[in-house]
């Protein structure tokens, strides 16, 4: 099957690699010319288990191409797989220009019938408007079809969950598409859920809300066992051998955050607004972690007198561990209000500083002064404080006599909840963590 991916993000690039492995001549487009080029190179532009080895091995086995050429990956290709952002924009709201863009290159390209398929998360009812809108522009006398294919791939693990996803969803309005997708999914050989366009959209979403929802349910428990005097890791425990809650997604700690449950929780409140609905649950979640992204920076500051000229070390940047994405990661919130309060940061990630420098340059800032290190003993060398804001197993096997050795005052504000509370202690370590 002749294919064509638009975007080269997360979603459209994994897509793309994962179909070209399953032998489908596929030929990813993207307007970033040096992306592109270093992508013929067999270098990937993002960091993600897997995904280079699988670049080289499909570029040298003739099945993935990438160019920023549209018209020739779009012109004849059986199915074109649109995979750009949907950024979020200041009301909430998905922002669908590059959808519109692309399916206006498309509509003015094919010359022979063919699927598009949106691959990116789009609110409900955008897959008819973008089937109306490429019909409007169509140039040739062909047949086109926009069929719904939402993705579940989580950033870390993106090849892993593709090449083994639990399903593929595929929402579709006619028997063609729906078998044209089929035939595209069936060497992977799995589940495959065939539902209307407009379910398929409505499930991505409920999807992701409801595991941002598991998360701040969590935090919002947490932050009352440490009222009551209960231990969220206990708590979670207890509750996951009920199979009907299930054991992942439980974890309290320091907020969700990432490129996908920030902007898909805005955008499914702001969907539901706009449909004259509250969806009160949503909504909930949202001021939920708005809240807990902060709640440790709220914690050190009951206890400090200030932060002035204090060496704050800080372990982990990116949102989660396993990438090197920033995007709306809890640490940019806490940095930016330790430099306002005219902390000396010394930052330590294994994969996300050279994203956290273009936030956050090294040098002086605001009343503060930002340094990244290379090592995580190197940040808490005389620290007056720590903050863990990601769960890396470089950070993970730090040891409390580490923390008690190093620091200058072994003070630990752990977001992730990776120590014992109990074996701090006895080391002599003055630690806070979630819900425990
Ligand atoms: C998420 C979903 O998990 C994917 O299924 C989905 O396809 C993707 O969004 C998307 O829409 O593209 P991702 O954002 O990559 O994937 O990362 P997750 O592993 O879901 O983590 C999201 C955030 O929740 C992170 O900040 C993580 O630290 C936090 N989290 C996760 C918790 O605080 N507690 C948990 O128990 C689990």
């Amino acid at each position: 099957m002749k294919i064509a991916v638009a975007g080269t993000g997360y979603v459209g690039l994994v897509a793309g690699v994962c179909f070209a492995e399953m032998n489908h001549d596929v030929t990813c487009v993207d307007v970033d010319e040096k992306k592109v080029e270093i992508m013929r190179q067999g270098i990937s532009p993002i960091y993600e288990e897997g995904l280079e080895e699988l670049i080289q091995k499909n570029n040298a086995k003739g099945t993935l191409h990438f160019t920023t050429d549209y018209q020739e990956a779009y012109r004849d290709a059986d199915a074109i797989f649109i995979g750009v952002g949907t950024p979020e924009m200041p009301d909430g709201s998905a922002n669908l220009g590059y959808i519109a863009t692309v399916s206006r290159q498309i509509a003015e390209t094919i010359e022979k019938d063919c699927l598009v398929v949106v691959k990116s998360t789009v609110p409900v009812g955008t897959n008819d408007k973008v089937e109306q809108f490429i019909k409007d522009f169509l140039v040739h006398d062909v047949k086109v079809e926009v069929a719904s294919n939402p993705e579940f791939l989580a950033q870390g693990t993106a090849v892993h969950d593709t090449l083994h996803a639990a399903r593929i969803i595929i929402g579709t309005e006619s028997k063609e598409a729906e078998a044209l997708l089929k035939e595209i999914y069936e060497p992977f050989g799995l589940p495959i859920v065939s539902v209307k366009r407009r379910s398929a959209e409505m499930i991505k979403y409920a999807c992701n809300d409801f595991l941002a929802l598991k998360i701040s349910y969590m935090n919002d428990i947490a932050n009352l066992c440490e009222l009551v005097g209960a231990d969220i890791t206990d708590v979670a425990k207890g509750m996951c051998y009920d199979e009907r809650i299930g054991s992942r997604f439980l974890n309290a700690g320091i907020g969700f955050g990432g490129s996908c449950f920030p902007k898909d929780t805005k955008a499914l409140k702001f969907l539901a607004k706009e449909h004259g609905y509250q969806l009160k649950t949503v909504e909930a979640c949202v001021e939920v972690n708005t809240a807990q992204k902060i709640r440790l920076f709220e914690k050190a500051k009951e206890r400090m007198i200030s932060f002035n000229g204090l060496k704050v070390a800080v372990l982990g940047l990116t949102f989660k561990a396993g990438t090197d994405d920033l995007r709306e990661a809890p640490s940019i919130d806490n940095i930016r209000l330790l430099l306002q309060a005219g902390a000396d940061i010394y930052a330590y990630d294994p994969k996300g500083v050279e994203r956290a420098k273009q936030l956050f340059p090294e040098g002086k800032l605001e009343k503060g002064s930002m340094t990244y290190v290379d090592s995580a003993e190197e940040a808490l060398d005389k620290a007056n404080i720590c903050f863990v804001f990601t769960e890396w197993p470089q950070i993970k096997q730090i040891t409390p006599a580490q923390f008690k050795e190093k620091m200058h005052t072994p003070l630990v504000y752990d977001g992730r909840n990776l120590y014992d509370p109990k074996q701090m202690k006895a080391a002599g370590v003055e630690y806070y963590s979630i819900g425990r």
